[in-house]
């Protein structure tokens, strides 16, 4: 059924107020906590910036090797839940394995009363690289691996992990830096997802569970794989050009294109762009970072649609060795900061969220016994 034209997908619709991002504000752009997030991503680890987010100050010195400490002790998964993740089969998308994960979490470590939701937030932060890779590692190496390593960054531990051995640095500056970008969008669909879950009360796991599936979608944080297979699908640049105009002539959307707020850019863009074009430098791939730039163009020239911050984080992730379906629970392992700000906000001034629909269904029905029925 199709919905009323008035709040299709509730564009421009304001849901409700929040002190923690702006999106594409006149005079702001995109900043968290009011900091623009060029002056994060040039600053700040993601570590100061999940701070930031959840706690509503940047950390002094002394608030950040805590916090750091405190994020490497919330590293270890309960046997219980290895257990679960080994029983996860190998070829589920491991969006699943941290829905599945997640949610398995709330019940062997149950929220309870909302007293201590920082604790809470800060241990789901810590242990989402540490799910994702324990099930991961255990069905394509076939080993159980120790999450609980002593990396000091978030992106290390991830990379770490994965890789078996500490990273190179770019490689884990630019993990570090996607992190910072992902973090906090505004009332972006999946964090809204956690915030009208939160809205009735129910407990942070809850919440977080929902908003991975929100993420999962192509049209939402999927975009990043579907933006891979699609660069990687193309042995040049002229190839791709071609390609992407027979695909727009058939009214194909082209993921990592587009977006519901930002009408020319997106600021993330010109950071992942960079990024990839270094990482594409180091590795010594001399194709896909053309390819890409090519799509892009033709996006631009065809339709005006610019890159979103999705499109050259695949080449990021891609340039670093992380196979493409671990590139969403990446977006995951940085937006629970936001969703878990979020969840604290709307806890602190909640209102049930229930909105109301024009009915466009049939008026009034006359009842029809079974028999009579046609
Ligand atoms: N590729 C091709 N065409 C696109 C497009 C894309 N990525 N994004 C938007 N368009 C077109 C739409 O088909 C539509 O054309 P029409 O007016 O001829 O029907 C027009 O641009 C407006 O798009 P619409 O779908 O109404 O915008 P929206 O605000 O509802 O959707 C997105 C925003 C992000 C869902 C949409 O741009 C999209 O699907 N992008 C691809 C998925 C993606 O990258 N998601 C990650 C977002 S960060």
């Amino acid at each position: 059924m199709a919905a009323s034209k008035k709040t299709g997908g509730l564009a421009g619709v304001t849901a409700g107020a929040t002190h923690i991002c702006t999106v594409g504000k006149e005079g702001a752009g995109l900043t968290y906590r009011g900091y623009d997030i060029y002056d994060l991503v040039d600053n700040a680890s993601f570590e100061e910036v999940a701070y930031l987010l959840l706690h509503d100050k940047l950390p002094t010195e002394a608030e950040l090797v805590a916090y750091i400490e405190k994020i490497k002790a919330n590293r270890g998964l309960p046997d219980a839940l290895q257990t679960v993740l080994e029983t996860i089969p190998a070829d589920t998308h491991p969006m699943d394995v941290l829905r599945t994960g997640i949610s398995y979490l709330g019940n062997i470590e149950p929220e309870g009363d909302f007293s201590n939701q920082g604790d809470v937030a800060d241990r789901l932060l810590a242990c989402l690289p540490s799910m994702l890779l324990y099930w991961h590692r255990f069905h394509t190496d076939d080993i159980r691996i120790d999450t609980a390593t002593d990396d000091d960054s978030i992106a290390g531990h991830f990379l770490h992990l994965l890789h078996d051995k500490a990273p190179e640095e770019l490689h884990r500056k630019s993990l570090d830096t996607t992190l910072i970008l992902y973090a906090e969008h505004e009332f972006n669909a999946s964090t809204f997802a956690a915030r009208v879950i939160t809205g009735t009360l129910s407990d942070m796991h809850s919440a977080v569970t929902g908003a991975i599936g929100a993420l999962r979608g192509p049209l939402h944080g999927g975009a990043n794989e579907a933006a891979m297979a699609l660069i990687s699908s193309f042995d040049t640049p002229e190839e791709a050009a071609k390609g992407v105009r027979a695909m727009l002539e058939r009214k194909d959307l082209i993921m990592g294109f587009g977006h519901r707020v930002y009408t020319t850019s997106d600021p993330r863009n010109t950071v992942n762009k960079k990024m990839s074009r270094a990482l594409a430098a180091d590795v010594g791939n001399t194709t896909l970072y053309p390819i890409s730039e090519a799509v892009e163009k033709v996006m631009w020239d065809e339709k005006k649609l610019f890159a979103n911050a999705d499109f050259f984080a695949a080449t990021v992730y891609h340039f670093m060795g992380i196979p493409t379906h671990l590139f969403t629970p990446i977006f995951v392992c940085s937006r629970i900061t936001g969703w878990a700000a979020h969840i604290m906000e709307q806890r602190a001034d909640n209102k049930l969220i229930r909105p109301a629909a024009d009915y466009i269904g049939p008026g009034l029905q006359k009842w029809v016994a079974i028999q009579d029925r046609t």
